[in-house]
Parts: structure tokens; C-alpha cells; sequence
């Protein structure tokens, strides 16, 4: 992989408060983001908020806002709550904002006068909550899928992006490239998608300023403005500053999207032949994630069974709830959200297990080291430690290179696991007793240090707060960023004074009522 990263999240409607769904897509965007880092590379993310169309618009209307205020006061809700959850993008995109406004412009003129827009009738169903037209296949007993609600009969002159004389390319693209779409069963999906074209067609991209003013004029005929995915998906252009910041290119060539399935369509087909329309090149991975649901149903706004992240981080504290998060999903599948579960898993990983690992080898080292790093009289128990730090590790970037965040999890935490053991094996409490047993409680001791430094390094990218904190217990810095997959095997430096601290991970209650 070359020097450069970078890592979009979807860029969120702006007619609901921040949610799991968005959280979580936010979580994995930054882990990335650490991830690649730790290994050296550069790397970028970008979020933001998707602004116009007629969602928007009846949102506004509901509260008797205008649009512009509506969705910049909830833009601004987006920013605030991921800013204090530490898991901002770095750069933050409105699809409001002057700069991407003309990006949209400038493409849609563009790819019209290479042919590829055409004014066209059209007649069928639309649902505002997807903001398009419905095939037979979006709807189950006349209604939306995803939404629930009756589509509208529409007839309307609209303006079509000629995408279906690409669909064999594409294929063709998909085909050849394993991974480009992931886990592999999206891909799948999309090339049924493909094979089955009667649910797809061109693309109507204009919708009839008569009917709806709140978007993006088109350059070419002022009585249209743009259809809202059309310049959605630009977003990501402008966010890696499109056209002209000298990364541009650079981190172009190295993009990453995170989504969620239902909007595999859009991400799948419509952007890699939108870009093959600019003459850009196509995103490096599509990452597919699933739904997180309560009672087997999606958690979202007009199902009315929103999960609050700042909720959860008061009653929880936010890394917990973001290990559940990571550790539970297998990605690309759907993953049922509880607060009962979330407690069960924090206390059994984070708690009995990384937590007490944590203050045990600390206190230890205060009783029977002077409260600093020991100095080892024998290498052997933390090179035996080492060959397990390696063999965990070595697991945990096989596991990350097809996003497998739970499975890297569970490796980690079995290293610490390993740690556990070696302390029990070794007792050094026993060993302090007994004649001429300093050296070996020393050499015990250092290497639950160095393991409780490599666990440290290891969960970097995935629980940045508590790796921090780990590394500042054991005397050295708090700040990460400098730190590198390949200081894991380098021993820790003995010496450093520890601090036992408050319990990493506080044994956390159960909720009142099961949730
Ligand atoms: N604005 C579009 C995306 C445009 S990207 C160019 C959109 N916004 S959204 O706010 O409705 O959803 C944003 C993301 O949140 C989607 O990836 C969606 O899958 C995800 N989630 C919303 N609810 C979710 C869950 N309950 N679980 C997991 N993710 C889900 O779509």
C-alpha cells in the first residue's frame, strides 16, 4: 500500500440528531484512520452532512424553519457531537457549502457537454425518505422497504444520467477486482444488480424547480436543480479539495468509503460510472457495513428508537460503548444493539480482564518493585511474551485487512488474557517471599509491563483513550501518534515510575429495565 490514506464516512442527512447508525460509521472511519497511521501512513478522513432535497424540506417545514437554518443547525449538531466524542473526520463537508456547490456545477456541466445527460419524461413511484424512484424490488406490499411509507406517482421532465451503457464496464470492473466491493457478499449483490437490469436504468439527476428549489441549480438549465445523490456523492471530491489542493490527486487515488448497505446502490453503481464520466478514477474499497438493530428492527429517526451516543457515553463512557461497537459487529452483517449486552461485554473484556490485568501488574510493581519499571535478571519470560505479542499481532493485521475489527479485537484481548496467565503461572506475590526470589519477581513483573506497552500499541487505533492511558501508567508518553506497528517487539526501557491510578474500566451496572 503506498504512503497515503484516506477514509470517507457518509455524509449524514441533516433532518435527524446523530445516532448509532452515524457512530458508528464514524468509529470505524477513525479506527481506520489510527490504523493506517500506526503503520505510517498519511492519512485523511472526511464526513459531513448531506443538506438539500425534499427531505430537508418537510423536515424544515415541520418546524416552520427554513430549510438553510434547519439543516445548518443540525449540521452543527453533527460536528459538535462526533468533536466531543473525539471522533471528528478531518475535514468536515456541508453539501450547503459555496466550495461544493461549484464543485457540483462545474461536474454536471462537464458531463454534460461529453453526452452524458439527456432531458427525458418520466412517470413511476417515488419515496421521499430513499429521495428517488421505486423499482418493484425497493417495495413490499406497495410500500417502501426501508421506509415504510406509500410511494407517490410522479410524472415529471426530468434530466438523465446515461449510466446504463456502463453497466457491462463495471461489471467488468467488480468482477476483476476482489475487494473492491466488500465483504465479498455486497459485491455479489451488486453484480445481480447488474445482471438484472430491469431495476436499474439511467439515472435521473434533475428534479423540476417547480416542485422542489432547495438544491443544486443545474448549470444548463436553471429550471432544474440538481437530484440530491447526484451531488451527494461529490461530496467526497470536495472533501479531498477537489480540484485543485496538490493532495488532491494523491488522496484520490488512495479512497477508502465506509457505508452502510442501504446505500450500496448508489456507492456501487452511480459513482465508480459517475467518475468514469469525469475521468477520475474509481474509489479503492467500498466497505459495507450492516444495520445495528434493537428488537431485530434498524435503529433509525422515522422508526422513532434512536440510540444517543452521548447518552451512552454518560451512562457508559464512551469507549466502552465504542469497543462494543467494534467487537460485536462482524462487518458487512447486522449486529443487535443492548445496553445489557453492551455491559456484559465491557465488563468480561475490559474490565476482568484488560482493566485487571492493568492494576494488578501496577500494583505489584508498587509493592514489590519501588513503584518503577523493573529491571529483568532474565529475558526469558518477556521473550516468551514476545513470541505471543507476535503471533497475536500478526493475527490482528490478517484480520484487518478485510475489516474484521471484532475478530482483531478478540486477539488483542486474548493477548492480554495471556498476560493474566503469566502472572498467575509466575505468582510473583509468591516468589517475593521466598529466599532469593527478587530477581525472578522482577523479570515477571517487567514483562507484564512490556506486554501491558504492547497491548497498549496494539488497541491504539481501536480504544485511543485507553491506550493512552495505559502507555502514561507505565511512565511513558499519553500521546500516540508518534507510535509505530514496528515498536512492538522493542523492549520497554526499565526504570520509568508507574502510576496505579482509578480502575481503567469501572465494573459497569446493568440497566434497570433489560433493554
Ligand atoms: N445522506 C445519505 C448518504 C449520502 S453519502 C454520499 C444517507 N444519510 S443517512 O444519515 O440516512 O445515513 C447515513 C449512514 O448511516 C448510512 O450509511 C446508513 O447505512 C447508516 N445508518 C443509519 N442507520 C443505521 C443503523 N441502524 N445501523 C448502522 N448504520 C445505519 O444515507
Amino acid at each position: 500500500m503506498s504512503g497515503s490514506y484516506y477514509v470517507t464516512t457518509p455524509i449524514y442527512y441533516a433532518n435527524a440528531e446523530p445516532h448509532i447508525g452515524h457512530t458508528f460509521s464514524n468509529i470505524v472511519a477513525d479506527t481506520l484512520v489510527r490504523w493506517h497511521r500506526l503503520h505510517g501512513r498519511e492519512a485523511f478522513s472526511v464526513s459531513g452532512t448531506d443538506e438539500h432535497g425534499e427531505k430537508m424540506v418537510e423536515a424544515a417545514a415541520k418546524l416552520g424553519e427554513p430549510p438553510g437554518v434547519f439543516t445548518a443547525r443540525i449540521s452543527a449538531l453533527h460536528q459538535r457531537t462526533f468533536a466531543e466524542l473525539g471522533i471528528s473526520a478531518s475535514r468536515f463537508v456541508r453539501t450547503t457549502a459555496p466550495e461544493h456547490v461549484r464543485n457540483v456545477q462545474e461536474i454536471l456541466q462537464r458531463v454534460y457537454d461529453a453526452g452524458w445527460i439527456e432531458l427525458r419524461e418520466y412517470e413511476g413511484l417515488y419515496c421521499v425518505g430513499c429521495e428517488r424512484f421505486l423499482t418493484e424490488r425497493d417495495m413490499l406490499d406497495g410500500k417502501c422497504r426501508d421506509h415504510e411509507r406509500v410511494p407517490e406517482p410522479r410524472r415529471e421532465r426530468n434530466y438523465f444520467f446515461l449510466m446504463s451503457r456502463e453497466f457491462g464496464w463495471l461489471r467488468g470492473q467488480i468482477e476483476a477486482n476482489p475487494g473492491l466491493v466488500r465483504p465479498a457478499r455486497y459485491a455479489n449483490e451488486v453484480l445481480a444488480m447488474l445482471r438484472d437490469e430491469s431495476g436499474l436504468g439511467d439515472l435521473s439527476i434533475s428534479r423540476p424547480k417547480s416542485r422542489l428549489d432547495w438544491g443544486v441549480e443545474l448549470p444548463f438549465d436553471r429550471d432544474h436543480v440538481c437530484y440530491v445523490w447526484f451531488d451527494a456523492l461529490i461530496s467526497y471530491l470536495t472533501g479531498a479539495g477537489y480540484p485543485d489542493d496538490p493532495r488532491f490527486r494523491e488522496r484520490w487515488g488512495a479512497v477508502e468509503h465506509v457505508i452502510g448497505k442501504d446505500i450500496l446502490k448508489p456507492h456501487a453503481i452511480f459513482w465508480p460510472i459517475m467518475l468514469k464520466a469525469m475521468g477520475l478514477p474509481s474509489y479503492r474499497h467500498l466497505s459495507v457495513h450492516g444495520y445495528w438493530n434493537v428488537d431485530a428492527r434498524k435503529v433509525s429517526k422515522s422508526l422513532g428508537n434512536m440510540i444517543d451516543p452521548l447518552a451512552m457515553r454518560e451512562r457508559y463512557g464512551f469507549e466502552a460503548f465504542r469497543y462494543y461497537l467494534l467487537r460485536e459487529m462482524s462487518f458487512g452483517l447486522d449486529a443487535d444493539f443492548s445496553e445489557a449486552a453492551l455491559v456484559q461485554r465491557a465488563n468480561a473484556d475490559l474490565a476482568n480482564n484488560l482493566g485487571n490485568l492493568l492494576s494488578r501488574t501496577l500494583n505489584l510493581v508498587e509493592k514489590l518493585c519501588g513503584g518503577t519499571v523493573p529491571e529483568p535478571a532474565d529475558p526469558a519470560p518477556r521473550e516468551r511474551l514476545d513470541a505471543e505479542a507476535r503471533s497475536r499481532a500478526d493475527k490482528v493485521l490478517r484480520e484487518m485487512e478485510d475489516l474484521r475489527f471484532h475478530e482483531a479485537l478478540t486477539a488483542i484481548l486474548a493477548f492480554s488474557d495471556a498476560v493474566n496467565r503469566h502472572l498467575d503461572a509466575d505468582a510473583p506475590w509468591k516468589a517475593a517471599k521466598q529466599e532469593g526470589g527478587a530477581a525472578q519477581v522482577r523479570s515477571t513483573l517487567y514483562a507484564a509491563c512490556n506486554g501491558l506497552r504492547q497491548i497498549s500499541l496494539l488497541l491504539a487505533p481501536f480504544l485511543p483513550g485507553a491506550a493512552a492511558e495505559i502507555s502514561q501508567r507505565l511512565g511513558l508518553p499519553g500521546d500516540l501518534s508518534g507510535a509505530r506497528w514496528s515498536d512492538l517487539l522493542r523492549p520497554l526501557a526499565p526504570g520509568a515510575p508507574v502510576r496505579k491510578g482509578a480502575p481503567l474500566f469501572p465494573r459497569l451496572e446493568p440497566p434497570a429495565a433489560a433493554s
